[in-house]
């Protein structure tokens, strides 16, 4: 298990049994680096046969290396979720070596800052392109070729900014919010196939790309780098949250998107005020 849990003193045992997922198949967009890296390795951790897939092949191998030395079984496929032909392809490699794919992490995104005015148009479709068509296209393919006919689970990484006014991430907020709607859309269509879906919106998590790359605009939306609960979470903590939804702990659950943010996104004021008693 990883020794990374964020809350101090916080037990680093998992609270499911290490088997939950025997047998399951799981596909993780980004699973190359990053939070995707790390819900590839807390799914594997507990039972379920990986396939990590990106553009970048070198962070795709050595990520799968670094699976397989903890144990885990990961294959990879290069492919870049924008393309639907790739995006096919991905998933009968999946199909090819284990005959099923249960568990569907979109994961993979793209992200800059750039004000309204300073996106270019192609810069603005290449965001929308990434989260919200990639998405829409794994969820597809992954639907067509096994869902449909075994059921399983969609897990959309969204953001936390999209309901709201956030300079810098037109792009990405419009792409989010479509997320958003997709992931209850298809929580609907696909009810009835036994595909529950779901969306997890982190908030600036300790040690990703997204914390380093929008650390000013995190501390602003966090309240000076706090939140209610008065640390910054770590990747584990989102990759908890995908473990609970797609376990049979989360069996009632769909079409929702969940903040995993500290509490962030609902501290009004934030204050950050210490302990009232
Ligand atoms: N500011 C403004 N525009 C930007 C930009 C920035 N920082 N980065 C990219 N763009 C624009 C490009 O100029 C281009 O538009 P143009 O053709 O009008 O010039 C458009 O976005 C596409 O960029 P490009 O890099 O050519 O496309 P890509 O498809 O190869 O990659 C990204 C797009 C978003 C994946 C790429 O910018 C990237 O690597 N980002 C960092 C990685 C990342 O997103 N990680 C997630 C962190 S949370």
């Amino acid at each position: 298990m990883s020794e990374e849990a964020s809350e101090p003193g916080l037990e680093k045992r998992s609270v499911f049994h290490d088997d939950i997922f025997e047998d399951r198949v799981a596909l993780i967009t980004g699973g190359g680096t990053g939070l995707g890296l790390e819900i590839a390795r807390t799914l594997g951790e507990h039972g379920a046969r990986l396939c990590i897939a990106s553009r970048k092949t070198d962070n795709l191998e050595a990520a799968c290396r670094e699976l397989e030395e903890e144990g885990l079984d990961c294959m990879w496929v290069a492919c870049d979720i924008r393309e639907p032909e790739q995006v096919e392809n991905v998933v009968s490699e999946t199909m090819n070596r284990h005959g099923r794919l249960d568990i569907v992490i979109n994961n993979a995104a793209g992200n800059f800052p750039a004000p309204v005015t300073g996106l270019s148009y192609n810069g603005f479709k290449a965001i929308v392109d990434i989260d919200l068509r990639g998405t829409y296209n794994v969820t597809k393919a992954a639907f067509e070729a096994s869902l449909k006919k075994n059921g399983g689970h969609i897990v959309n990484i969204s953001a936390p900014f999209q309901n709201q006014g956030v300079s810098l991430q037109a792009h990405v907020a419009a792409a989010k919010a479509g997320v958003d709607s997709l992931t209850r859309t298809c929580a609907v269509e696909f009810g009835p196939y036994g595909i529950r879906v779901n969306a997890i919106a982190p908030g600036g998590m300790e040690d990703t790309e997204g914390l380093a790359r929008f650390a000013d605009a995190q501390k602003e939306i966090q309240g000076g780098g706090s939140n209610p609960l008065g640390y910054i979470g770590s990747k584990r903590d989102v990759a908890n949250a995908v473990l609970f939804l797609v376990s049979d702990a989360g069996s009632y659950i769909t079409g929702q998107v969940f903040a995993v943010d500290g509490g962030a996104g609902i501290d009004m004021l934030k204050m950050n005020l210490p302990r009232v008693d």
